[in-house]
């Protein structure tokens, strides 16, 4: 028997930097302040465990319902560790990708996202996908809207070849973080046939030891993709 297979691409809803926070008597944003320092670490072990793609949650289109102040936070938060981190993650080979609706954003915000993919636009390591301005239902209808608007025919692959992730395969695992089992319009289509592994850490909390515990879980599913088991040995058959 071969080695367990690592999963291509994994994708992580980071949920639980609220609570983390106030558990500990802080404002929600030094929760996510430190759900950057978890992201950072999680990229890093993506990369030490041959992990191909790395897709993650950061802000979702209904994540503007929020108090205005942690709205803020969190762009002021973005900035902050795109200034600082994308010269480290373009050293470690890493691929950029900010996927989400860039017309809700400003100039400069969207701006940096140009910039930071056309730098790591040569980098092979792991390809990072930062969902941003996000919502899967928004997805499907931009995709569809622009072949309608192109005349093109809707069908199952030009459907797939026009949603924001179609420069990676599926993912193969998902995971979220905080106790919650659901999927909150995160990548509905890309997510058919994906594994899922839900985890009562917060994400500030999800360090090595939970990536590899999830790694695990889902190395013992079997994936059927709508078919049946794999046949078992025959004894005597030819
Ligand atoms: C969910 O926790 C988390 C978010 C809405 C933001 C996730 C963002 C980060 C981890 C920061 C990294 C992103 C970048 C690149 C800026 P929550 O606030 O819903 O937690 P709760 O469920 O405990 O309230």
């Amino acid at each position: 028997m071969g080695e367990p297979s690592i999963p291509r691409h994994i994708a992580i809803v980071m949920d639980g930097n609220g609570r983390w926070a106030t558990r500990r008597l802080l404002p929600r944003v030094a929760g996510h302040r430190q759900g950057v320092e978890s992201l950072k670490r999680c990229i890093d072990a993506c990369i030490a465990r041959g992990v191909a793609v790395l897709t993650v949650f950061a802000f979702s289109s209904e994540n503007w319902k929020r108090p205005a102040d942690e709205v803020g936070g969190l762009f002021e938060l973005l900035a902050k560790a795109l200034a600082r981190e994308v010269p480290r993650l373009h050293q470690s080979g890493v691929r950029l990708f900010f996927v989400g609706d860039r017309a809700g954003l400003s100039d400069k915000v969207a701006g940096g996202f140009g910039e930071a993919e056309a730098l790591t636009a040569g980098n092979r390591k792991l390809t990072l996908n930062i969902c941003f301005n996000y919502g899967g239902r928004w997805d499907i209808v931009q995709a569809a809207q622009g072949l309608a608007g192109r005349g093109e025919a809707i069908t199952e692959a030009s459907l797939r070849g026009s949603l924001s992730l179609s420069h990676v395969p599926d993912p193969d695992l998902l995971i979220r973080t905080g106790g919650e089992q659901r999927i909150s319009n995160f990548l509905l289509w890309q997510c058919a046939y994906s594994e899922l592994f839900f985890s009562d850490r917060l994400w500030p909390d999800f360090d090595e030891a939970a990536l590899d515990a999830a790694i695990t879980d889902y190395q013992r599913r079997e994936r059927r993709f709508g078919s049946v088991p794999a046949p078992a040995c025959v004894v005597g058959a030819s």
